[in-house]
């Protein structure tokens, strides 16, 4: 484990198997340096245990980047749900998940990510308190993270659009969104509103035929979608998509969207800035659900507060992105020295759950 690639000195790596009910999961606590560590639960049919550590080390790593990007008071961390789940068994099993997260008392945080609904998690407070996205009352912002993180995103193109074209509007651009799940489908919602021309893939024909009915948006083959000629490309499926390959083939100017780790690798990084295409980096665009998700936890969660802090986003990355230009960094490493300052001035102290911890070695 501590030569595992993906392994950044995270405090702890929690491998559960509950047998009666079936649940094999991981927690990964990478970070309570600035406060529990707060992150969603996957749920996703992997290839291997070994896939399920590594994401579940890089998503947890990304959750500190993201929180402390996003001037939170949490630290980072992940879970995820091994295999498929059967229907009958799906109640017994967010029990034990629940369960198993109650045994880290409030290290860990919860909520939902890839493959997990509100309805899951609300089967999960029954065996935890350490929980959030829960449905919540008239004006006040709850339940699921998603519209939150669509809206981060849309920010976040704006921003990306004011940088490279130097306008904000988005009325008559076109977008390529990779994804149509629980943001990717808001994030057309939002952009549609816009005026913005939308083009579309999903491995499941049926989004597919919801946006097209709903936002005129073109469906194309999820093997085509990365390398549309459009202005923006919006990952908002799984991780990894922009590989170096896509890198070189993508057509647009922009690649915003609310993917987590959505580069493959370092160099798929690089390659996009060489061919002068602009990327927002993902911890940072679509920080938009954990801001709603703290706000829930911490009880300040008037929706217009909540949505302002969302906004902020924008602002971020505005910074982002004139600090790449005068320092002629690539903007996801401007981020990750921005992300990296925050966490090594909150690990020289004593971390905020009462321990004290070696500097990152990222
Ligand atoms: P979701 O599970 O609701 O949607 C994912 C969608 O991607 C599904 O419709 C799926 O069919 C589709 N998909 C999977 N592989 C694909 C492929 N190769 N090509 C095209 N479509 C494909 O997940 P959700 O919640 O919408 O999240 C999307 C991404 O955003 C994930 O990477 C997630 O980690 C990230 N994210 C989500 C947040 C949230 O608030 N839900 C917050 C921050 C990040």
């Amino acid at each position: 484990m501590f030569d595992h690639p993906d392994y950044d000195s995270h405090e702890k790596v929690l491998m559960v198997e509950d047998a009666e009910s079936g649940l094999k999961a991981i927690i990964a606590v990478h970070s309570t340096a600035l406060g529990a560590a707060a992150g969603g639960c996957r749920l996703w049919t992997y290839d291997s245990p070994g896939a399920a550590l590594s994401d579940a080390l890089r998503l947890s790593r990304g959750m500190s980047y993201k929180n402390a990007m996003a001037n939170l008071p949490m630290g980072g961390g992940k879970a995820v749900i091994l295999g498929s789940v059967p229907a009958e068994k799906r109640t017994a099993v967010m029990q034990a998940f629940g369960r198993a997260v109650d045994s880290l008392n409030g290290q860990y945080i919860t909520a939902e990510d890839v493959g997990v609904s509100v309805s899951d998690m609300e089967i999960v407070a029954t065996t935890t308190k350490h929980v959030g996205g829960l449905a919540a009352g008239a004006g006040k912002s709850g339940g699921d993270p998603s519209p939150y993180t669509a809206r981060g995103v849309r920010v976040g193109i704006e921003s990306a659009v004011h940088a490279k074209m130097g306008r904000r509007e988005l009325a008559g651009l076109s977008v390529a969104v990779q994804g149509l799940g629980h943001v990717g489908m808001y994030l057309c919602e939002e952009l549609y509103h816009l005026g913005a021309n939308l083009i579309v893939a999903d491995i499941n024909p049926a989004r597919v035929s919801e946006a097209q009915a709903r936002f005129g948006a073109v469906g194309v083959s999820v093997d085509d979608i990365l390398t549309q000629a459009v202005d923006i490309v919006a990952p908002c499926a799984l991780g990894s998509t922009i590989t170096e390959y896509a890198a070189r083939y993508i057509r647009a100017g922009i690649v915003a969207g609310a993917a987590n780790n959505q580069l493959a690798t370092a160099e798929a990084g690089r390659i996009l800035a060489e061919r002068g295409i602009l990327y927002a980096p993902d911890y940072v665009i679509n920080a938009g659900g954990i801001i709603m998700v703290q706000g829930e936890l911490s009880g300040d969660n008037d929706t217009a507060v909540v949505t302002a802090k969302v906004d902020a986003i924008g602002d971020r990355l505005d910074a982002i992105f004139k600090r790449a230009v005068s320092d002629n960094v690539i903007t996801n490493e401007v981020a990750d020295a921005m992300a990296r300052d925050k966490l090594n001035a909150a690990w020289a102290k004593p971390s905020a759950m009462g321990e004290k911890r070696a500097l990152s070695r990222t």
